[in-house]
């Protein structure tokens, strides 16, 4: 991969234009305290050149889902009626509302970057959807610049869990998708897709399909999609998981290095601490039962990280820190599990 600040354009903006706007992302009360820790080391310097604009916030978001029953599919709860399921088919007592999130409140300042990590089923994934717009929470409110958050837009761009790429679209073309809503001609919009290629090291699949690349292939495809419209936040989850180390590796600093050269806001989720503490300015702690914060922890390292920042003893101090919280609200839920089946 290149270095982005060589790239023609600079950063993100590529060979087209300005670098995009910033966002802004924080998040603080929860249904108990938040623990914050003090880490070693002067704080990280703010990111990039551009950042600026709008603000993310969740103020007292919950989401509910009602069970499947027989094996069907659970659904979300109604927008601003947490815990009411209403009625079933014929007026039968519809399923019970399982509360996933409860009482998030959080706010990411513009171009922060920041991670979100805690249990399987803590309700991180849920949490995106809700800032992605793909849920509405059934209490409380998410708000972008002040305004409403109601469905997705490009202003934010997001990667999921698996993936998911147009099957039918090859890799360019999937990539190339935001920008087709945009007023670019189209040699503009080659050249923005060429570069992002480049830069995930995709270039020669460029005309593959996506049954045709490699789970780690793909899931560069969906990074690079979610750039391309140089969104103000860009939504990560667990974008990595599928990738061997080397690549990891590579990706995790190529992340950094869009996100110092645009000043974009990031907001990712890993079930991975030590890319949490490596790539984030903060680590939120989810616990379960509901999800909830239990924990906003900054991150005191120096700016310019790379490898041997993970041999740092700070940074060692800080990963062991968030994991044993991870471990021990880990724990506490498996116990919860195990007494409710008696
Ligand atoms: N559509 C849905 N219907 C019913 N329940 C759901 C639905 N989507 C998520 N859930 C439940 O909400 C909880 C949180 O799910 P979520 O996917 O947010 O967890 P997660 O923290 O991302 O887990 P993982 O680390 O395994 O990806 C889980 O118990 C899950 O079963
Ligand atoms: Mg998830």
């Amino acid at each position: 991969m290149s270095d982005t600040s060589q790239s023609a354009g600079g950063g993100l903006a590529g060979p087209t234009g300005q670098p995009g706007p910033l966002d802004q992302l924080v998040l603080t009360r929860a249904t108990e305290p938040v623990e914050t820790r003090k880490s070693a080391g002067p704080p990280e310097p703010a990111a990039g050149p551009a950042a600026a604009g709008g603000a993310l916030r969740l103020r007292g978001v919950g989401m509910d889902f009602h069970a499947g029953r027989r094996g069907r599919p659970g659904r979300p709860g109604r927008p601003g009626r947490p815990g009411r399921p209403g009625r079933g088919r014929g007026g039968a007592p519809a399923e019970a509302a399982v509360p996933t999130l409860a009482d998030i409140d959080l706010v990411v300042e513009p171009g922060e970057f920041v991670c979100i990590v805690g249990a399987s089923g803590s309700g991180k994934s849920t949490l995106l959807r809700l800032v992605a717009g793909l849920l509405r929470p059934t209490a409380g409110e998410v708000t972008l610049d002040g305004g409403p958050v109601v469905g997705p837009g490009p202003e934010r761009g997001l990667v999921c869990q698996t993936g998911a790429l147009f099957p039918w679209r090859t890799a360019a073309a999937n990539v190339a998708f935001g920008l087709e809503l945009l007023a670019l001609s189209r040699a503009d919009r080659s050249r923005r897709v060429a570069w992002l290629l480049r830069e995930v090291g995709l270039e020669p699949y460029a005309d593959r399909l996506p049954g045709q690349l490699s789970g780690g292939q793909r899931q560069r495809v969906a990074i690079a999609r979610a750039l391309a419209c140089e969104p103000r936040v860009v939504l990560l989850d667990e974008p990595f998981g599928a990738l061997d180390v080397q690549t990891k590796e590579d990706m995790q600093l190529f992340l950094r290095r869009v996100w110092a050269d645009t000043g974009t806001t990031v907001l990712m989720v890993t079930h991975d601490v030590e890319e949490a503490v490596f790539l984030g300015q903060r680590v939120v702690v989810l616990a379960s039962d509901p999800g909830r914060v239990v924990a906003d922890i900054p991150v005191r390292l120096p700016g310019d990280r790379d490898l041997a920042t993970r041999r740092d003893s700070a940074f060692l101090a800080l990963r062991s820190e968030v994991e044993d919280l991870v471990r021990l609200h880990h724990r506490a839920h498996a116990r919860r599990l195990a007494e409710a089946a008696g």
